[in-house]
């Protein structure tokens, strides 16, 4: 769709609030998710953030989404086996047809109840319509000064990405 037809579509939409798509979600780390430390494995963790930024992409818009790409991602903290594994997702900004979404990752010691921050990502979904192109979003209206700042925060990785995206064409 023309980036002017785009922006029209989408600005009729109404807004919704960040706090209508955030989720969370809490998994025990199990054994088949470890590695031979019995830590948790890398790709466990971005399988669930993937999850997690999905179902917050999906509240916000209600239509099918995609995985359009994931910034990079540092591991700070091990996850033990038989910890928690707390994922905090939500919209940073909606653009046109794609909305960057904030996981944070937390373990979380179920015996002296412990958290600690482990990973923070950033994804992008992409909402498609019924013959799998992309469709408008709605905006995303921001209620607090830390949805202000990553609202505004957004938008400069979404340069970096798309910089990024177009040097690789
Ligand atoms: C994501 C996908 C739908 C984009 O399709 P496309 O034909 O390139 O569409 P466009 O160029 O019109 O881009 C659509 C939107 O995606 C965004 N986008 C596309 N690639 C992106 C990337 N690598 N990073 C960030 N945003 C991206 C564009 O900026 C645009 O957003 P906007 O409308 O808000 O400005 C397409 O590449 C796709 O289907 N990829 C596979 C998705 C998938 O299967 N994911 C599961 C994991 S493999």
């Amino acid at each position: 769709m023309p980036e002017r037809a785009r922006k029209a579509s989408s600005q009729k939409l109404p807004g919704k609030p960040v706090s209508a798509s955030r989720t969370d979600m809490v998994e025990v780390v199990l054994p088949q998710d470890v590695n031979v430390f019995g830590n948790i494995l890398g790709g466990r963790v971005m399988h669930l953030v993937d999850i997690a930024a999905a179902i917050t992409a999906h509240r916000h818009c209600r239509s099918m989404c995609v995985t359009a790409s994931v910034d990079h991602i540092d591991f700070r903290n091990p996850i033990r086996m038989g910890e928690l594994i707390i994922l905090k997702a939500s919209l940073n900004r909606a653009f046109h047809t794609s909305m960057e979404i904030g996981v944070k990752v937390f373990s979380e010691d179920v015996l002296s109840g412990q958290k600690k921050h482990t990973t923070s990502a950033y994804v992008t979904f992409v909402a498609l319509d019924e013959n799998r192109e992309p469709k408008p979003v709605p905006p995303v209206i921001c209620q607090t000064a830390e949805d202000r700042r990553r609202f505004r925060e957004a938008l400069v990785r979404r340069k970096y990405r798309l910089a990024h995206r177009a040097s690789k064409h």
